[in-house]
């Protein structure tokens, strides 16, 4: 009784987003390295968009699967109509759901290379030791995109690639065409993490070749957020992000002291793997450590949390 009593960090379904990953496939696909996790066709993720929406859950982001044969080196399906990003964004607001919906806006899901922008040098054969993302032109389809995906019903887009002046380009893109009433959630402050590995499998976005360490952050440096934070602030991001969540608390703490959006922490996909793979295994509870986990990242400053345990969190949260 006390320990509820003087408990003073709280967890409740407005904390969380829930992110889905759309496929233009017509089954239902599990990822392999996320228990729980599935491709979803369009219909059933608004299905499941419905179903959590009636228990409270009011908040997804959307991730597209895109079939290779519609990749190309500048990701443009993603402006396509027919991408599954854009029916589903499409299908949620023809309903009326009343859920707020984020589009991850980045190219890796769509481009041949799986980088998360243009290439330089797109016509010729990407070779492993010369690849380098074309920073201005990708600045210019992430602006275009924005505008698409805004069009098509997305209420806040998510820029997840850490292109330099990404924030500020989206911003123009969106006021021309309109849509000075869409928020800019920036993934500000996002390191170069083995612990993407499993949503490499579920976007089916890994690069073909070389890595993201040029435009994602070194864990090692414990100052360069600062510089990332404050020009996406500058550039007028409304919304900021921490990723991953779980081994960068110190960071979600200091980024939510140094400026006053709202901070958003993203439980990984290989922080969801590694809990269910120990709870697999009996060496760990995995209701008790995925409830502490998320608590821990709320604690550290997160006023929103991108979570794969969100479903079931509105259970445990509700026992
Ligand atoms: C792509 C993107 C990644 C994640 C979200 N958006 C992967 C990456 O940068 O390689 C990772 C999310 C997760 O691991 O759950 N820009």
């Amino acid at each position: 009784m006390i320990r509820d009593a003087v408990a003073n960090v709280y967890l409740s379904a407005s904390d969380l987003i829930y992110p889905l990953f759309v496929t233009s496939g017509e089954k239902i696909c599990p990822v392999e390295s996320m228990p729980g996790v599935n491709q979803l066709p369009v219909q059933d993720a608004m299905d499941t968009i419905e179903r959590l929406a009636a228990k409270g859950l009011r908040q997804f982001i959307l991730f597209g699967v895109t079939p290779q044969r519609q990749k190309d080196p500048a990701g443009q399906y993603a402006c396509d109509e027919q991408a599954p990003v854009n029916q589903t964004l499409r299908a949620v607001k023809s309903k009326g759901l009343e859920v707020l919906m984020y589009a991850d806006l980045c190219f890796c899901e769509y481009t041949d290379h799986g980088h998360c922008g243009v290439l330089h040098s797109p016509d010729e054969p990407a070779k492993a030791s010369q690849w380098v993302v074309d920073n201005d032109r990708t600045l210019e389809i992430l602006g275009k995109t924005a505008v698409v995906q805004a069009g098509h019903g997305a209420d806040v887009v998510a820029p997840s690639g850490m292109i330099d002046g990404q924030v500020g380009a989206i911003r123009g893109a969106l006021d021309a065409a309109g849509h000075e009433h869409v928020a800019i959630l920036s993934y500000s402050v996002k390191f170069a993490s083995d612990f993407y590995g499993p949503f490499r499998d579920a976007g089916e976005g890994a690069m073909q070749f070389g890595d993201r360490r040029g435009y994602q952050m070194d864990y090692r440096r414990v100052d360069e957020w600062r510089t990332e934070l404050q020009g996406d602030l500058a550039q007028g991001a409304d919304m900021v992000m921490v990723k991953p969540a779980l081994t960068y608390l110190d960071i979600i703490h200091q980024v939510r002291s140094s400026c006053s959006v709202p901070v958003v922490g993203y439980h990984v996909s290989g922080e969801y793997a590694m809990l269910h793979a120990a709870g697999e295994k009996g060496w760990l509870d995995l209701r008790a450590t995925a409830l502490e986990t998320t608590y821990a990242i709320k604690r550290a400053g997160a006023d929103l949390i991108i979570t794969y345990f969100a479903p079931q969190l509105l259970d445990w949260l509700s026992d």
